[in-house]
């Protein structure tokens, strides 16, 4: 099989796309070693916070693990607020699509909508509706949405909180990303 990849896709063949398609499949790695970059490079990010988003995110996680939450939901709870490394406003669709394929679909959706179920806590200080997740409460997920919000991530700005650090979740984060499984 030729490695010689073409220059222009509309002279591809099907043995370069078999070699792109192994070749990206062998490189899966990369997404847990980016999502531990995206991660590490939270602890930049405070935004007026009393702990960084990095600590945010671990704390999260660490209430979640010691509740007894399943590895996909620890690894959500790591990876909710991810997306503010790059945009604060749009940051759950951000990481809800990052999560996407190997979280299951409930899950998808509680971190793609968490910033409202957290807005109960604070969208009223805004000018905003603070009962927005009252729209979804006819969904499958509205408990569990309900619960990482309540008892996880609305209470995860603790600086003297037992937080498990980052290389505690390394072998999870390893796990949940090693393939898309939805
Ligand atoms: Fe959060």
């Amino acid at each position: 099989m030729t490695t010689t990849s073409f220059k222009s896709m509309d002279e591809s063949t099907k043995e370069q796309w078999d070699h792109i398609v192994l070749q990206t499949i062998s490189n899966q790695k990369r997404v847990a070693c980016q999502i531990k970059s995206m991660l590490l490079y939270l602890e930049n990010v405070t935004d007026g916070f009393a702990v960084d988003q990095l600590t945010h995110s671990l704390q999260t996680a660490t209430r979640a693990e010691n509740d007894g939450a399943s590895d996909e939901m620890v690894a959500a709870c790591l990876v909710h607020d991810i997306g503010k490394a790059v945009s604060v406003i749009n940051h759950p669709a951000i990481a809800a699509d990052i999560l996407k394929p190997y979280v299951n679909p409930d899950l998808y959706y509680v971190i793609f909508t968490h910033q409202d179920f957290q807005g109960k806590y604070y969208y009223g200080y805004l000018g905003m509706n603070p009962n927005l997740r009252d729209n979804y409460k006819e969904e499958s997920w509205y408990q569990m949405a309900c619960e990482f919000s309540d008892e996880w991530d609305q209470k995860s700005f603790d600086p003297n909180y037992p937080t498990k650090s980052l290389d505690y979740f390394e072998a999870l984060i390893a796990d949940v990303f090693s393939k898309p499984r939805y």
